[in-house]
Formats: C-alpha cells, structure tokens, sequence
C-alpha cells in the first residue's frame, strides 16, 4: 500500500526545522524534547484525509502548527492535572519547571502563527476557533471537577470542547486544503467523532485515576458511555463513507477501528 504515513518522516524534518529556525531561544531544547515522542496522531490524520481527499495545498505546516498547539496544551494539561509522567518521560514542568511552562505558551503560539501566515483565512479562523474552545473546556473541566457529581451531558461538552476541537480542526483542514474543498464540513464533523472516541477511551483506562473527570461522571450515566459509543463510531464510519476508496481512507479506517475497539496503547502503522 502507498500510503501517506511515508510523508510522517518529512513531516518529523519540517517540525524539527521548524523548532530550529529559534535554536536561539531558551525553550528551543525544552520545546523540541517535548514535542519528541508524540504519536503524531493529528498530523496523520491531516495528510491522511488531504490525500484521500486530492492534495491541492501542502498541509505539513498546518500539520505542524496542529501538533504544537497539541503538545502546548499538554504542557498547560499536566500543570493542571499534577501528571507525574508524559510519553513515558516526566513532564514538562517537572523537567524545566513551571515558568519555563507558562512562558513555553508565548514560544508556541508564535511558531503556530509562522507555520499558519501562508494559509488563508479560513486555515487562520478553524485554527483559532479550536484554541478557544479548548481552553473553553480546559476551564470547564477545572470547574466541574470541584462537583461531587456530574451529567454525561456535562462530561460530553467538556471532551468536545478540550479534545474533540482540535481533532475536528485537524480533519477539516485536511479537506479544505485538498481539491474536494466541500469535504471540509463532513471531515470537522468526523474529527469530532473521532476526538470523542479517542477521549472516551483514554478516560475508561483511566477511570480510577486521580484527578480523572470521568470518576466525577454520575455512576448511573456512566452505563450509557457504551451505548453513546456505539453510535459515534456508527456514525464516524457513516462519515468516512463519504470519502472516495482509496489507500488512504483504508488507513483512515484502520485509525478508527483501532481508536474504537482497542484499549491501550496506540500502533498506528497497519501490519
Ligand atoms: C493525549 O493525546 C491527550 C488526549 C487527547 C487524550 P495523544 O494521545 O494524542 O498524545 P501524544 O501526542 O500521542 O503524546
Ligand atoms: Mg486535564
């Protein structure tokens, strides 16, 4: 199979040329060790659905500026959290200390900004739409893990807004840079489905885990979790559906498959 997982070591080049276009700066090292050891799920799935979709744009610094936006907001995530480990290395905080953390922010946002200005608009606005609406959950999330108790409506609105943006931002981007440009609503909405999964299944293993918000999920709606499954992979599948056949949906198809039926950790080459 030909597929776009050859392009992940050029996209592991670019980002680490891009990182060291600022080897001047203090958080070059720290930023660069950090972002080492990623799955790069996102950026797959961009190139992925833009291949699958007719490459009309390059997406790989879209791609990047997705994956720095990812990896910051887990540098901010295990401040918050108190994570004692990330990609089986400590975190961030812990390594470099808090400050260099919070400053770490102003660093990504500004390689986000270079790796976006040759896109258009549209690029810009999904881009920026999902980094508020992550922080948007980020925040919801502090706020209800103070309550004894809360709705899966709750839960749902909190994972859609901290995971589910940036996977629908990553998927859209990959149709709107692509020559089905029209792909762009139906791939967010899959991205959407998509990060909604890939939550789900990292609480369940989680579930237990202090600090986790699914221990805070009311016992009684945990037990429709499963069911609400079933129906975001029916319909993430329907959504796929709408792409061509090709190597890389099938790939496509292979993410989903893994993300939905298999807890634990993530092999995203096919065998
Ligand atoms: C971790 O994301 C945070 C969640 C959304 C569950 P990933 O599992 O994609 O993290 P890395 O990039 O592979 O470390
Ligand atoms: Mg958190």
């Amino acid at each position: 199979m030909k597929l776009t997982a050859d392009k992940m070591p050029t996209f592991e080049a670019e980002l680490i040329n891009t990182l060291k276009r600022h080897n001047n700066n203090g958080l070059f090292m720290p930023f660069l060790k950090t972002v080492e050891g990623g799955k790069r799920l996102r950026p797959l799935l961009m190139l992925l659905i833009n291949e699958a979709c007719g490459t009309l744009v390059n997406p790989l610094d879209a791609a990047q500026a997705i994956e720095i936006l990812h990896t910051i907001s887990l540098i901010h995530d295990d401040i918050i959290d108190k994570e004692k480990s990330r990609r089986d290395d400590s975190p961030f905080y812990i390594k470099y200390g808090r400050d260099k953390a919070i400053i770490a922010a102003d660093f990504a946002f500004g390689l986000v900004m270079e790796l976006l200005a040759k896109y258009n608009e549209h690029i810009m606005k999904t881009v920026a739409n999902a980094s508020t609406e992550m922080s948007q959950g980020e925040l919801i999330e502090v706020v209800f893990m103070k309550k004894r108790k809360i709705s899966l409506a709750d839960y749902i609105r909190v994972i859609k807004m901290k995971t589910a943006s940036l996977f629908a931002a990553t998927c859209e981007i990959g149709a709107a840079l692509s020559k089905r440009e029209e792909m762009g609503q139906e791939m967010k909405e899959f991205g959407e489905l998509l990060g909604l999964i890939y939550q789900i299944r990292d609480d369940q293993e989680d579930q237990g885990k202090k600090g986790e918000l699914i221990n805070v999920l009311d016992s009684a709606e945990r037990g429709k979790l499963q069911d609400y499954m079933i129906t975001l992979i029916n319909n993430a599948q329907n959504h796929l559906q709408k792409l061509d056949d090709s190597d890389a949906k099938t790939y496509i198809e292979h993410i989903l498959a893994l993300i939905s039926d298999v807890p634990g950790p993530l092999h995203l080459t096919p065998k």
